[in-house]
């Protein structure tokens, strides 16, 4: 059946009782590809909550660089992680009201406002109790490793997974910050311990992690230099507290391609010491953090830039996985190299409250309809954009949701 897509901001049930179908943007196996023909509107039915599970309206939805993974079906599809299901609705940001609750549910009820953070785990694993749900054989990151995401009417999650939605932001920004603010908030604050006098260097720093580890650097006291590829997200990025930004664009020489002849080696390693320079320059000293998620083609200028006895952070390897250093410099300089990925519940519920009290803002650079999903992860395939770009769903508009006074968000509207 075709999907009235003019209706999505409308549904025929009150809070409490579900419809039976609902719109949802749909990642099929047999059309893995470019994001923008991946994605496909479809009428799904709408699960029921199992025990401890919520059914929440999506009003406004978050745009993630794990759904460009899942599109392309790259480096795993994502059908390997929930075979039980045979169709992908993506989405791991978003925000928007409990709509029914699910057996032993009671902390949240029919109503109520939220935001949702994407780690699942089940309440069986011991890991969950006393040591990490990151650390559980059962977790997995909603919306990316199970369907049921934010790309639809409505979503399935874990109880755990809700947070209350910040007052003082509207839909579409409460939907934009949760994953990647949440992954910076660990990988800064518990992993490398962030302190005030910190001198950190963050890669991508105009982009959905970086402009929050921007923010988290500059009210921890820390001193940080961003990583970007135009001067006009360098400016972004200084409004956002950094020290200063460096264009990678003048750097082109460091990036690691893989396969260099030990003469082309040595001509990259030259331009990573140049870096390194423009680095110091900038924060007065070598960084004792780099904040790494572009992966291949950063990694060993990471590894060789950090002060010695400092932290490599590293979350994801965008541009490969297999990274390949000098491993000299690691050891004889007494250096760390640290894997993190998203954060516990009580993490994400620390973090929101920074947003509460408005002393970190979503950083956004779009909103756009429910039927630019497919668009909006082409443009972020594309590394088109700036901060993050929310999909409006339940919201029939931008500006609303919002019932306090608040500075509300950063909107990036610089060009790219
Ligand atoms: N493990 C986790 O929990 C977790 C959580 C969030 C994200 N991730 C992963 O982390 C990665 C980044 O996510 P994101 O949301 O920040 O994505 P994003 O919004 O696309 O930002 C990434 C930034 O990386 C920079 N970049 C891209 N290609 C580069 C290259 N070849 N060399 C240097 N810099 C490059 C770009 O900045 P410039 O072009 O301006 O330099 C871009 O703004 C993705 O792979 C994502 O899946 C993992």
């Amino acid at each position: 059946m075709a999907v009235d897509l003019s209706q999505v901001a409308h549904v025929e049930t009150e809070p409490g009782e579900l419809p039976a179908t609902m719109a949802a943007w749909v990642i099929r196996q047999d059309r893995e590809g470019e994001p923008i023909d991946a994605f496909q509107v479809e009428e799904i039915e709408v699960p029921e909550p199992a025990a401890f599970e919520v059914i929440v309206r999506v009003m406004a939805a978050g745009v993630n660089f794990n759904n460009v993974w899942a599109a392309r079906g790259v480096p795993v599809s994502v059908f390997r992680s929930h075979p039980e299901v045979d169709h992908h609705i993506g989405g791991s940001d978003g925000s928007g009201i409990v709509w029914k609750v699910g057996a032993g549910v009671t902390r949240w009820k029919p109503g109520d406002e939220v935001v949702i953070h994407c780690n699942q785990a089940s309440y069986e694993d011991p890991e969950v109790h006393g040591f990490d749900p990151l650390a559980a054989p059962s977790q997995k990151i909603w919306g990316y490793e199970t369907s049921w995401g934010s790309f639809a009417q409505f979503t399935k999650v874990q109880a755990q997974q809700l947070l209350p939605k910040p007052h003082n932001l509207t839909w579409e920004e409460s939907a934009a910050y949760g994953l990647t603010y949440f992954t910076a908030y660990r990988m800064l604050i518990d992993q490398c311990e962030l302190q005030a006098g910190h001198r950190v260097l963050i890669w991508g720093a105009a982009g959905g992690l970086g402009v929050f580890a921007t923010q988290l650097c500059k009210i921890a006291g820390a001193r940080s230099v961003g990583v970007v590829n135009s001067d006009e997200k360098g400016e972004l990025v200084a409004r956002l507290g950094a020290e200063g930004f460096i264009n990678r664009n003048e750097f082109a020489g460091m990036m690691r391609t893989g396969g260099e002849t030990p003469e082309e080696e040595k001509a990259r390693f030259g331009e990573s010491r140049r870096f390194g320079k423009a680095v110091k320059e900038i924060l007065g000293a070598s960084p004792d953090i780099v904040f790494e998620h572009v992966g291949q083609a950063t990694f060993p200028t990471s590894v060789f830039v950090v002060k010695p006895f400092g932290k490599v952070v590293i979350c994801a390897g965008t541009t490969g996985y297999n990274l390949d250093f000098d491993v000299r410099y690691l050891w004889m300089r007494q250096k760390q190299i640290i894997g993190s990925h998203f954060a516990n519940a009580w993490e994400c519920n620390k973090a929101n409250e920074l947003i509460e009290n408005g002393l970190i803002r979503p950083v956004l650079w779009r909103t756009m309809p429910f039927d630019g999903v497919g668009e909006a992860h082409q443009l972020m395939r594309e590394n088109k954009h700036l901060g993050k770009i929310a999909i409006l769903v339940g919201a029939e508009r931008e500006g609303l949701g919002k019932t306090a006074e608040g500075p509300g968000a950063i909107y990036a509207e610089v060009g790219v």
